[in-house]
């Protein structure tokens, strides 16, 4: 695996491999990389003839009174972890090298970047789109890979490629989770042993509020109080918001009349959890 600290060595090193007539797949992350991240290289290898990996903790998709300093950066073991599963490159750029001090451009989505998850990140997805569109820029891959874990922002980005013609397909990929159903996450390492145990509910409470929406006794606002009763009763502190949307605009539904999705983020003690599940169309 080749590693690549800037913008100009990723470049020629990928422009080689584009000579040589292969496809690229590029994986974005934030590094502390764990088996679902890894499940991204997979689906790369499966569609691309070489796959590039990034590791950066993005500073501007961080609160103020979020965890940009506490983020887990653990770059020497994410290398070898992306290159045992068969990564060819890893750029793991340095904050001066994309953001100039006097940086000033920012990228937001409408509509699907509203709503949801951006209630209370504000700053949250008009981050991701600005990281995402630079490191596409950069790398100019034929696909990029991103994995429905963050569904809002897999919709995000969909969106600001296709809105920006940016040549570059998205393709999402299932979320991994630890047998007890969590999502696995890189902020899962912030829970104790306790709050661990609590974790899975939420998963739970998803797959459960959808196969109640299939049912003709429920309603969706019962079931939402119920479920956010579930989250509480098993030890949540508080949930952000429980959403039904359709899957594709991520407009609030209230019907299985097509294809739609649960969205999810709750909070135990400091950690806030998201997650999300589909809803069958009818
Ligand atoms: P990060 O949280 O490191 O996630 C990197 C990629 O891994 C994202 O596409 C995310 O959806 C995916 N991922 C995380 N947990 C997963 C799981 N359990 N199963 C499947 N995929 C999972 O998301 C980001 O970083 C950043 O916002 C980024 C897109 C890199 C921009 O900074």
């Amino acid at each position: 695996m080749i590693i690549c600290k800037t913008k100009s060595e990723i470049q020629g090193a990928l422009a080689k491999r584009r000579q040589a007539g292969e496809t690229i797949a590029a994986v974005p992350t934030m590094g502390a990389l764990h088996e679902g991240h890894l499940s991204l290289i997979d689906v790369a290898n499966e569609i691309s003839d070489q796959v590039v990996a990034t590791i950066f903790v993005n500073p501007l998709q961080f609160g103020a009174n979020e965890d940009f300093g506490t983020y887990p950066r653990t770059v020497e073991s994410d290398l070898e972890l992306l290159k045992a599963r068969g990564c060819n490159f890893a750029f793991t750029p340095d904050r001066n090298d994309l953001f100039p001090a006097d940086f000033s451009t920012k990228i937001s989505v409408a509509g699907v970047g509203e709503d949801h998850c951006a209630l209370s990140r504000p700053q949250f997805f008009d981050g991701v789109a600005t990281i995402v569109t630079k490191l596409l820029m950069i790398l100019s891959p034929d696909v990029a890979v991103f994995g429905e874990k963050d569904y809002q922002q897999l919709a995000v980005i969909k969106r600001l490629v296709r809105d920006l013609d940016i040549a570059t397909e998205i393709v999402g990929a299932p979320t991994v989770r630890e047998s007890d159903g969590l999502a696995m996450s890189s902020r899962n390492q912030y829970l104790s042993v306790e709050e661990r145990n609590v974790a899975p509910a939420l998963y739970k409470a998803l797959t459960a509020a959808a196969e109640k929406l299939h049912s003709a006794d429920h309603n969706w606002s019962e079931i939402r109080d119920a479920s956010i009763e579930q989250l509480l009763g098993a030890g949540f502190s508080s949930v952000d918001y429980l959403h039904f949307v359709d899957a594709f605009s991520l407009a609030h539904i209230e019907k299985v009349d097509r294809p739609g999705r649960l969205l999810a983020a709750a909070w135990i003690g400091k950690t806030r959890l998201i997650d999300n599940v589909p809803v069958e169309a009818a």
